[in-house]
């Protein structure tokens, strides 16, 4: 079949990108999408198994960070348009591993962007889309929002990768021109999930009887979003964005850490058939993270006025299905909890 675009989704086997890939190989039939991803501790091919034989995906195993790949894959397939997640996510792990996350952050953006900037004849129809966090904006008081205009001010390695890399995007499109576009979102979270972050850490440790821990005194406050949501976002922004534009993505959904955990607690109390409040007991305040940001959240106003996009669910039934999910698919959960998993819990968290 002649396709009528090639995508190129970077980390397309991660968390967000196994929604992203899944969104665009279903949706658009006549693109081909492409689907690069090194597979780190945090890409699973599992995640993607419903599609993984569609016509129109194909899977590479490609380090972002090996430029002799990147320019390689180039060459084979003539792309209009590269979403760019591919990425080293979890701030804990920035901490004890910076060196990580400049390489495949910042090195392999630069990489993806000079591709393109040197495959890429003319720009027309073509679009590198750069997916990138609220973090950037460093830390809010108790009040005020993150807006498309907040300056930069990241505090912690990982957001000070992903700020490094939005201002290589951004500087790649004010001097070559290149058609570039980023989104800058709040906390995600749904089904696939790594469970190092906070909302599948808790739910597998509530289901496995072992205590939870908080940072600090659970005060911090996070604006969370359901995954798919993102991945509707990001569809519209590629397709409908403008060039050169940046979108701030949130869930108008502030949360307090320890306020979340109750909820979580007792939705699962809940579903397990517990007495509620059981589970509650299992909180345990824990050394807070070092330099921990203290309120992300984020104005949306942009993207919901030209491009009309609003979450879907509340959090109530977005929360409620991403426990189900967990609930029902305990192969996976076990699968990415054994091993490698276990030592890097048992080292973050005994400190
Ligand atoms: P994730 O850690 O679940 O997945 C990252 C994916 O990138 C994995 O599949 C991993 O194998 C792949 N990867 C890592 N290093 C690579 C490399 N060198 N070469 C190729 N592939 C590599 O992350 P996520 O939570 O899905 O986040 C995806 C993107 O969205 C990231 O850019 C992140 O900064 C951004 N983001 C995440 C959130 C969130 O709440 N999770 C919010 C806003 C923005
Ligand atoms: O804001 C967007 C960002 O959200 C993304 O760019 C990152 O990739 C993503 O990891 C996420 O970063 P956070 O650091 O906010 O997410 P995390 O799930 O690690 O932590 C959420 C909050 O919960 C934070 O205040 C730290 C706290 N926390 C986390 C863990 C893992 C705990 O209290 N205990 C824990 O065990």
């Amino acid at each position: 079949m002649e396709f009528t675009k090639t995508l190129l989704v970077t980390g397309g086997a991660g968390f967000i990108g196994s929604h992203v890939v899944r969104r665009l190989v279903i949706n658009y039939p006549e693109y081909l999408i492409l689907n690069i991803d090194k597979l780190t501790y945090a890409g699973n091919l599992n995640n993607l198994k419903d599609i993984e034989n569609k016509s129109n995906y194909k899977f590479f195993q490609i380090d972002i960070t090996d430029k002799k790949a990147i320019d390689e894959i180039f060459k084979l397939y003539s792309v209009d348009g590269v979403i760019h997640l591919a990425a080293e996510s979890h701030v804990d792990r920035s901490i004890s591993n910076p060196d990580e996350f400049i390489l495949t952050n910042v090195v392999g953006t630069l990489h993806l962007l000079n591709a393109c900037k040197s495959s890429w004849s003319d720009f027309n129809g073509k679009c590198f889309y750069h997916i990138s966090t609220d973090e950037v904006y460093g830390s809010l008081g108790d009040d005020g929002l993150f807006t498309e205009e907040t300056s930069y001010d990241p505090r912690s390695p990982y957001s000070a990768s992903k700020a490094s890399s939005d201002h290589i995007v951004r500087a790649y499109g004010h001097t070559y021109n290149l058609p570039i576009k980023i989104s800058n979102c709040s906390n995600n979270y749904g089904s696939f999930q790594f469970p190092e972050k906070l909302i599948p850490l808790m739910i597998n440790n509530i289901k496995n009887k072992k205590s939870l821990p908080i940072y600090g005194k659970g005060e911090n406050v996070r604006d969370w979003l359901w995954v798919v949501d993102h991945a509707i976002a990001i569809d519209l922004i590629y397709h409908e964005g403008v060039i050169g534009e940046t979108y701030n993505i949130g869930g108008h959904n502030e949360w307090k850490n320890v306020d979340l955990v109750h909820l979580l607690c007792d939705v699962m109390d809940e579903k397990l058939h517990r007495p509620i409040g059981d589970s509650r007991k299992l909180i345990t305040y824990v050394k807070d993270r070092a330099g921990h940001d203290m309120r992300y959240a984020i104005d949306a106003s942009k993207i919901k006025n030209e491009l009309g996009w609003e979450p879907s669910v509340t959090f109530e039934e977005g929360l409620r299905s991403t426990v189900d999910w967990y609930l029902s698919n305990e192969k996976w959960l076990d699968d990415v909890t054994s091993g490698a998993y276990q030592r890097y819990y048992k080292e973050h968290y005994s400190q």
